[in-house]
């Protein structure tokens, strides 16, 4: 039976439920709703420092305060009305799940692909679901014909468990693995395209890069590192793991065969969820990870052959989608930028400090990994936690090394002023010593 509104709320616990929910739902849609009065026609640079509108975003989200969470680049926490939704499918689900997750709620997830597609700006026959960047990848990784001797080129910086699916392709078949060494920070695009250009050879056949990359935040101008691949009948996968929802594009801005992201990361969807896009025309050439029916089929649901999952996190994207929207992409990206820019232009006054991202708006967003000389990165994010329940993520690459800092959009100033008074007091006397 298909529950509906009215049998839903005869029940007492449904009554309770949809009450809460309500509110909660009224409650969420009334800070929205003062935002937007809020905002008038100004532009997302203006609004980016307007604290009162954006006191009523952080205000979405239900979250503890008694510590700071500046790692969003690893997952993010959702606002409540996305954690609700979730919650109410899974509800759903469990009163009867052969019948209300494969007939009732499955085919809603064909809505949820038409929105993330015109998100994203391709067809929703172009967009596969997944559980995360790392399964949408690995589709594609693993899923192109490539003979012993053929060339994958990505590079130092790319994110380990895709460099470990390559390197398992290359025991098992022989491919050459090429990974070109970046530089830290980036100066400029043409630089980047340079090096790809350069160490491209008749060999190639496949071009991994990150759209962003997560030790420094470095945006990378994939449009032209895409082209200049088409030109020569290579290949390109993008590792979009921290771009999408993060800053606004279009798949125009990258045109690449394939492309994977996590929907947990930047737009705060639930944990678990992803999407790989494949090139209309490549969807029939690249075998899926766990087979289906016909493998060769052109249909991108294929992709999707994983058995039981729960689909409740995946209708939540829409309530995700329905978020960031409102509060609309540029906005976002002006705030997150102008969040990063506070902490990490008052730290970059200290000699001891260095900023391993380049700030250029053009370079980088709301991601950069922050170094002080003399202090080891990893034990520095240990005390920040230990000392004043601050979250960051550790960065140690073998060409630098650092704490990676990532504020959202319910970051306050207020805390990243604590953050900075920490780092400060650690470049002023550095690290305490253990207790013995
Ligand atoms: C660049 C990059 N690619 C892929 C991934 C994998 O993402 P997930 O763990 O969500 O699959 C990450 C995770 O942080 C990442 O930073």
């Amino acid at each position: 039976m298909l529950l509906n509104r009215r049998s839903f709320l005869s029940s007492s616990v449904g009554a309770t439920t949809a009450l809460a929910i309500g509110s909660l739902k009224d409650d969420w849609v009334r800070h929205v709703h003062a935002a937007h009065q809020q905002a008038g026609g100004r532009s997302p640079e203006e609004l980016s420092a307007d604290e009162s509108f954006w006191f009523q975003i952080q205000q979405a989200f239900d979250l503890d305060r008694s510590l700071i969470n500046l790692n969003n680049g690893g997952v993010s926490p959702s606002p409540r009305i996305v954690l609700d939704a979730m919650i109410r499918q899974l509800s759903f689900t469990n009163h009867a799940p052969s019948r209300h997750l494969w007939q009732v709620q499955d085919p809603r997830v064909e809505l949820v692909r038409e929105r993330l597609a015109r998100t994203f700006g391709c067809s929703s026959e172009e967009l596969a679901i997944t559980r995360n960047a790392s399964e949408s990848l690995q589709i594609a990784i693993n899923g192109i014909d490539l003979k012993p001797g053929d060339e994958f080129l990505t590079t130092s910086h790319d994110y380990p468990r895709m460099v470990n699916t390559l390197k398992q392709r290359m025991a098992r078949e022989g491919i050459v693995l090429k990974q070109l060494r970046m530089p830290v920070p980036v100066e400029s695009h043409d630089q980047l395209v340079r090096l790809f250009e350069e160490s491209v050879t008749p060999r190639t056949r496949v071009i991994l890069v990150c759209h962003i990359v997560n030790i420094t935040g470095e945006i990378f101008p994939v449009k032209r590192i895409c082209e200049m691949a088409r030109r020569r009948g290579i290949l390109t996968i993008v590792d979009g793991a921290h771009a999408f929802a993060h800053f606004a594009y279009t798949y125009d801005d990258i045109g690449c065969d394939f492309y994977g992201t996590s929907l947990h990361k930047w737009l705060t969807a639930p944990i678990g969820t992803g999407f790989l896009f494949v090139r209309k025309e490549r969807i029939a050439d690249l075998w899926p990870l766990t087979a289906a029916d016909d493998p060769k089929s052109d249909n991108i649901r294929k992709f999707e052959e994983i058995g039981t999952h729960p689909t409740a996190p995946r209708l939540a994207i829409a309530e995700a989608l329905t978020f960031h929207h409102g509060i609309g992409p540029e906005r976002k990206e002006a705030r997150l930028r102008r969040l990063r820019n506070y902490w990490a232009e008052r730290l970059r006054r200290h000699d001891r400090v260095r900023i391993h991202t380049n700030l250029s708006s053009n370079h980088s967003c709301a991601i950069a990994t922050v170094q002080i000389k003399g202090v080891d990165s990893e034990d520095l994010a240990v005390h920040l936690w230990n000392r004043h329940k601050i979250i960051v993520a550790a960065i140690a690459h073998e060409d630098f090394e650092g704490i990676r800092v990532t504020p959202n959009v319910y970051t306050t100033k207020r805390e990243l002023d604590l953050f900075c008074d920490a780092m400060e007091q650690v470049v002023s006397e550095g690290l305490p010593s253990p207790s013995p």
